[in-house]
């Protein structure tokens, strides 16, 4: 099927926060934000502000109804600052103004006083100070440390991760106006329209039920608005509350960039220790996760950092341990992978590190040690099959890697200025919220009188087709053609105390929930079916194609019918599905637990090829095995697992975020920020779809997608590595990702510096 979204996005009419037809009498809200990264406001003059002819009101924190605080998982968060600053970015007043221009220009005239304090940047410098989110965490299987005794190698070393800017297309945004007795309807680009509610009930003092949170979808999220719309909706609702009049914002993508929060840059140290046969025996890391200036959603991520520690290997001796580290940047927060990708790097990192040590390659280390079916985790749970070994064989079958191997080994023979590098790259992501009381989900279903039907769930669309994938559960489950089916905006009122979207479970629980509400709808018309046509309690009926059918014979009685029939005989065509995961627990004291509902595998096999002049570099083709489960929809998971590979590619390879000792985003705009645009993407992509039939507490056994193809992005680092080595063997290169073509000169030349003309010259300019 395809995406239900195709038509209107061709057409441009899909309809996102700022179509929305801006009701007679709105306000435009503009926020006005700290140029300091940390210090005491000492004084703050709004008057000029206010003198602007546009301008209905200038709010600051004293202005506030409820409580000041925007922080999710701890209250660390004021909406504005009082008088402390901790980011460059940090709103400290809001504009009203009668037209978006104004406001602009009147933030403009609004004047700080802030007397600066020593910014922090560096997560080190802040564990150092002790400056920690949360108390640290540690995650431990067998004994590490009485385990290096019997490694034959032990390698040591550092890696660290940049930061990555979501950008959406559609910037943050929220849209508000009044409705009866106070209460305040607000359309808001966010994966959490729960969240947005509890956010502003909380600020403005008011029960959640007068708050009204509505998506129609966004125009992509990957975690940026998991909790991180929440402000802008606030914002808007408070300028609603406060005047009485709609209130709309819209984020330009520089105050966007500039003011909201990103991946989790990390630094991390590892260590290693493997037997003779290449068998990893013990590892152990320490990860300093750069949280920025509150908590947000880091305590989860740096979890999430902590189960995937191991990637897809089985360690028998491991420990490893998490810091949340605050400095003075925005709060980072979910970037597709959740602290899954920083925490992959860094054992990748590892075992290239002892690979180039003791002088094989590193898919041998990694194929040695990919979990088996039973394999625990350092979390305790078991690995359920055996997908990380058959997806690795798949890949080197399928894909022939002799033949790709031997490949390169002659272009790299015969070229001098030019180097392929080929590296692995197998995934294993666990599915389900970490916090294991977010797995739920409800659904409301109406079957109207004249057969069409109308669902209603907690899942956001975002671009990921979560809203195609739960037409098909509904068409599935009532045997009724797609076409008879809506997918209703996503709105509190109607479905309540959603998750947000997110962790790639979102088809997975509104899927169960819908198909909980399906089942409960067929047995009521199915019994209304008996009755119409007179038939024994013995007859299996069924509805299928439209069509009812007793003991698999179609009848004569079609859907329209049937529903109408149950409508006069006063039989509701109204149900609530509710899903909750079975199964997942954890322990937070001991550290163990069974977290996730299944875990997803794959391989990816990635070739690129470094200009060892320029520093550049082309991806010739990365080709992967994933593990889909039972794919229910191959296009829309082939969007996925391409789409997240290219934006993992991003991550490693060129999205460098760079922020100043200030605290100052060098990179805030598209001129210094580079994202993968259609030459940067690889020029052969190939997925093969590894089927598998298990039950898995997936929807039709189908396993989640929309993160962990992302993380077949950092095969990337590891071929351009694997690239500079052959072009210049001594080469060391830390562990630093992006691998931006300036990274990638030092490293052809490391050690080189002396020897440089050794490079034919003449050739370079033959080659133009
Ligand atoms: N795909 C698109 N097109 N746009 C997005 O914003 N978000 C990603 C992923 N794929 C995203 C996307 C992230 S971070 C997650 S968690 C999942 O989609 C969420 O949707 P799912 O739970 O339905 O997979
Ligand atoms: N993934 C994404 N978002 C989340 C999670 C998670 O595991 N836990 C809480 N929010
Ligand atoms: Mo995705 S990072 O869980 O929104």
């Amino acid at each position: 099927m395809k995406n239900i979204d195709s038509n209107t996005h061709v057409r441009g009419e899909s309809i996102y926060v700022d179509d929305i037809p801006p009701r007679q009498g709105t306000l435009y809200a503009c926020v006005f934000d700290s140029k300091v990264a940390h210090g005491h406001i000492e004084a703050l003059d709004v008057s000029k502000a206010e003198a602007h002819p546009d301008v209905v009101k200038v709010v600051t924190y004293k202005d506030i109804p409820g409580i000041n605080e925007i922080g999710g998982i701890i209250k660390d968060e004021p909406l504005l600052a009082e008088k402390e600053v901790h980011f460059q970015g940090m709103p400290i007043a809001m504009v009203l103004a009668t037209s978006e221009h104004s406001a602009h220009e009147a933030v403009k005239r609004i004047e700080a006083t802030i007397k600066a304090h020593h910014p922090i940047v560096d997560p080190r410098e802040a564990h150092a100070k002790g400056e920690l989110i949360i108390p640290s965490r540690t995650f431990r299987l067998g004994d590490s440390e009485n385990a290096w005794d019997e490694c034959a190698y032990i390698v040591e070393g550092s890696a660290e991760s940049a930061g990555q800017e979501h950008l959406y297309l559609e910037t943050q945004g929220a849209y508000a106006y009044p409705t009866e007795n106070g209460s305040i309807r607000i359309s808001s680009s966010t994966q959490g329209p729960t969240q947005v509610q509890r956010t502003v009930g909380a600020v403005l003092g008011l029960p959640m039920h007068k708050i009204e949170v509505d998506v129609t979808r966004l125009g992509g999220g990957f975690g940026g608005k998991e909790d991180q719309a929440s402000a802008w909706a606030t914002f808007v609702a408070l300028g609603v509350y406060l005047t009485g009049k709609p209130v709309k914002y819209i984020l330009d993508r520089m105050e966007d960039m500039r003011m909201t929060g990103k991946r989790n840059p990390y630094v991390s140290d590892f260590k290693i220790g493997l037997s003779n046969d290449y068998k990893i025996i013990a590892y152990q890391a320490e990860y300093f996760q750069n949280a920025g200036a509150a908590a947000d959603l880091s305590p989860a991520i740096m979890e999430r950092t902590l189960f995937h520690s191991t990637n897809s290997y089985f360690v028998p001796n491991v420990t490893v341990q998490a810091h949340s580290c605050r400095t003075n940047i925005p709060p980072n927060t979910a970037f597709r992978g959740f602290g899954g990708p920083q925490a992959m790097f860094v054992i990748e990192a590892a075992i290239t590190k002892a690979a180039e040590e003791i002088g094989v390659p590193a898919s041998v280390i990694q194929k040695a040690n990919l979990l088996k079916e039973k394999d625990k985790f350092p979390y305790g749970q078991p690995a359920g099959g055996n997908e990380a070994v058959d997806s690795w064989v798949r890949a080197e079958e399928k894909y022939d890697i002799k033949a790709l191997r031997a490949e390169i080994d002659a272009f790299n023979q015969s070229n001098q200025l030019y180097k392929k590098g080929l590296a692995f790259m197998p995934i294993c992501f666990g599915i389900s919220f970490t916090k294991t009381d977010m797995n739920q989900a409800r659904a409301l279903i109406h079957i109207y009188s004249d057969g069409s039907i109308g669902i209603s769930t907690g899942a956001v669309e975002m671009g990921q087709g979560v809203n195609t994938k739960m037409v098909q559960v509904a068409a599935h489950y009532l045997g009724v053609d797609p076409s008879r089916i809506k997918i209703e905006t996503t709105n509190t009122t109607r479905v309540a105390n959603t998750s947000p979207s997110a962790a790639s479970a979102t088809a997975d629980l509104n899927g169960k929930a819908t198909g909980i509400a399906c089942n409960a709808l067929v047995k009521r018309l199915t019994g209304a079916a008996r009755k119409k046509l007179g038939l024994s309690e013995q007859a299996v009926i069924t509805i299928k194609d439209e069509f009812i059918h007793v003991d698999g014979q179609q009848t004569e009685l079609g859907w329209e019918a049937l529903v109408q029939f149950a409508f006069l005989e006063r039989i509701a065509l109204t149900e609530n599905g509710h899903y909750a995961t079975p199964t997942i627990h954890f322990d937070k004291e001991k550290e163990k637990g069974h977290p996730f509902a299944y875990h997803v595998y794959g391989t990816a096999i990635t070739c690129v090829t470094v200009d060892c002049v320029r520093g550049r570099y082309e991806f010739d083709y990365v080709k992967i095995a994933h593990d889909f489960g039972s794919s229910m929809n191959k296009i829309v998971d082939l969007g996925q697992t391409e789409g997240g590979l290219v934006q993992g590619i991003g991550w490693m390879t060129m999205e460098e975020l760079m922020y100043n000792k200030e605290g100052r985003l060098l990179t805030n705009a598209l001129s210094t920020y580079k994202i993968p645009d259609i030459y940067a993407v690889p020029k052969e992509i190939e997925v093969d779809f590894l089927e598998s039939d298990k039950e898995n507490m997936a929807i039709f056994k189908s396993k989640a997608v929309g993160e962990p193809p992302l993380m077949y992005g950092i095969g990337a680092y590891f071929a351009i590595r694997d690239a500079v080595k052959a072009f210049n063997p001594q080469a060391e290169p830390p562990f630093s990702a992006p691998f931006t073509p300036e990274k990638v000169l030092m490293g052809l030349y490391d050690g080189k510096a002396n020897n440089v003309e050794s490079v034919p010259v003449g050739a370079v300019k033959a080659k133009g």
